[in-house]
């Protein structure tokens, strides 16, 4: 779920509370003195939101069944359901610094979704952070939503008028402790932070559509752009990269040798619709979420339009290095029947353990020997050649960027602690941090790095590894 991955965007709590009580200060300098009205709108607004689950507010025009089908589009490309459920009926945790926050339930349930609403007071949630009687935490990303045009706010009261009733609460709802619980402190917050993105001049129309859809419905900057002292999105530092929990979203912007300059407009295109760019790249973890419930729905046009965009954002140079992919370093597959047959595989594979255990020692392996620690722990879904199981369920990882970056610590993250795919039922890949020594994964990370994704050389060591482990444990 997508709740993991938002745990260590920002920092733990201590960290937060003087990053609060700068946006405060900083807030104050601009000249609001919010004080009073903090703790005003922190104590009126729960016995508000308590209420207003039971007055019953003017009722919304008829849903517009063209408009209601344009809606349920644009909760697509805003990704609504990876926070909300499936069902809309919210409960799913946003781990934050500051604590879990619990989504809610937007269904048109009048006693506990947002029956309730008018389009005026939806248009002020998703713009504002302003839900009837309380502040809304930025967990809801409305400080890119803040951009969102009339037209669409309009579809989307349509479409969620036309959503299934869910008439139950979530199973879980946020509490933070004093003075978190001031919902109102983000009124402070939201003179810095919102709107979270500016707009560029000189696009064609294709790219402005293209930048209201990265910047604004699908919100990918809320991953891929680090944060700034008050955790909202630093603009300077716009799209080029992000640590997200035990995952990195990697630089986007269009700088060649540390983001995605390389890649064509169509490139772009094929991973967002599919997840996969062919010895090249793969969406996984949190990007998996994003593609599975968001991007492969969109139209061609509308994925055209922000490849087109994204080609034309400010490129920045990190120091995430991305060695290139060398085609010539790449492994063939070994051959097409043994790549592409599951049983010649399998009997391949056990040709291989066999001679691993004829050349080991006494655990039946030879645990020194990298291609016997990658045989034995990860070609049964990798494949032996790095090119998958033939039945496709799992990734090639023949060439992808996350096994080229000079800074190795998302793939040994991905070896010690596992991932899931989004794409498929497939079982997910388990983590290996208990099974190996920090020796055999660092082992095993040279092994993937050098072998399949063509690097000349890899030293990634058994303290790397120890590292890794403590700082994403
Ligand atoms: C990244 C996760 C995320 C996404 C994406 C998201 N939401 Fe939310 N939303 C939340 C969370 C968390 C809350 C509760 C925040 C709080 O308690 O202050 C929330 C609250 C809300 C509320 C306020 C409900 C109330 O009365 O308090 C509305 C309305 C809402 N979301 C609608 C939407 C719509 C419509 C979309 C898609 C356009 C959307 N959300 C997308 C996480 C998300
Ligand atoms: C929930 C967080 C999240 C969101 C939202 C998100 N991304 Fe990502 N993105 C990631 C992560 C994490 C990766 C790394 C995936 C991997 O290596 O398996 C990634 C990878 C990518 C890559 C591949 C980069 C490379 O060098 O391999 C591209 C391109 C990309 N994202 C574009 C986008 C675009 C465009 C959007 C908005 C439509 C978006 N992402 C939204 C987290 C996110
Ligand atoms: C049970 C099957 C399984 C095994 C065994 C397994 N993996 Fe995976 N692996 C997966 C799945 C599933 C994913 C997709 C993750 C996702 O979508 O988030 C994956 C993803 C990856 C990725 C791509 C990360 C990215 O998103 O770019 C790499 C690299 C990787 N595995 C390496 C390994 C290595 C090295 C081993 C052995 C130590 C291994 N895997 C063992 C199933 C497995």
């Amino acid at each position: 779920m997508i709740h993991r991955y938002y745990k260590d965007i920002v920092k733990p709590l201590s960290a937060v509370m003087p990053a609060l009580s700068l946006s405060f200060s900083l807030a104050l300098a601009l000249g609001f003195s919010l004080v009073s009205n903090v703790v005003m709108a922190g104590t009126v607004s729960l016995p508000m939101k308590t209420l207003h689950s039971r007055i019953t507010l003017p009722n919304v025009s008829p849903a517009n069944s063209a408009l209601a089908n344009r809606g349920a589009y644009v909760a697509r490309t805003a990704d609504c359901m990876a926070c909300h459920r499936d069902d809309y009926s919210g409960g799913v945790p946003i781990e934050t610094p500051i604590g879990n926050i619990y989504s809610t339930n937007i269904t048109p349930s009048t006693r506990y979704g947002i029956g309730n609403y008018t389009e005026s007071d939806f248009k002020k949630a998703l713009r504002k952070g302003r839900a009837p009687g309380h502040q809304i935490y930025p967990a809801m990303p409305y400080p890119s939503y803040h951009g969102l045009t009339d037209d669409d706010v309009s579809a989307l009261f349509a479409y969620f008028q036309t959503v299934p009733i869910v008439d139950k609460p979530p199973e879980k709802n946020t509490h933070l402790p004093f003075p978190l619980n001031i919902r109102g402190l983000m009124l402070a917050w939201n003179v810095i932070n919102v709107p979270s993105t500016e707009n560029r001049s000189g696009l064609t129309t294709t790219q402005q559509r293209g930048e209201y859809l990265v910047n604004n419905l699908e919100h990918c900057g809320t991953c891929h752009t680090p944060r700034n002292l008050t955790q909202g999105l630093d603009k300077d530092r716009y799209l080029s990269g992000a640590p997200l929990g035990k995952w990195f979203a990697p630089n986007i912007t269009p700088d060649n040798d540390t983001g995605i300059g390389l890649w064509s407009e169509m490139d772009i295109v094929t991973y967002l619709r599919t997840g996969t760019l062919d010895k090249r790249a793969y969406a996984g973890g949190p990007m998996a979420e994003a593609v599975a419930h968001s991007t492969r729905y969109l139209t061609d046009e509308d994925l055209i339009a922000m490849a087109s965009y994204l080609k034309v954002v400010p490129a920045i140079k990190t120091d995430d290095y991305l060695i290139p992919v060398n085609v010539s370093r790449l492994p063939q597959p070994v051959s097409n029947s043994i790549t592409y047959n599951l049983l010649e595989q399998k009997d391949y594979l056990a040709q291989a353990k066999t001679n691993t255990v004829n050349s080991a020692n006494n655990n039946g392996l030879n645990s020194n020997s990298p291609k016997d620690l990658y045989l034995a722990h990860c070609a049964s879904c990798h494949g032996v050649d790095g090119y998958a199981q033939p039945d496709a369920r799992y990734t090639s990882i023949v060439g992808l960027s996350s096994i080229r970056r000079v800074k190795p610590d998302v793939l040994v993250g991905v070896i010690a602690f596992g991932a899931k795919g989004a794409f498929n039922t497939a079982p997910k890949m388990p983590g290996f941090s208990k099974d190996l020594s920090p020796a055999q994964i660092a082992s095993i990370t040279n092994y993937v790095r050098v072998t399949f994704g063509g690097l000349p050389n890899s030293d990634v060591s058994a303290a790397n590894v120890t590292r890794v482990i403590k700082e994403k444990s």
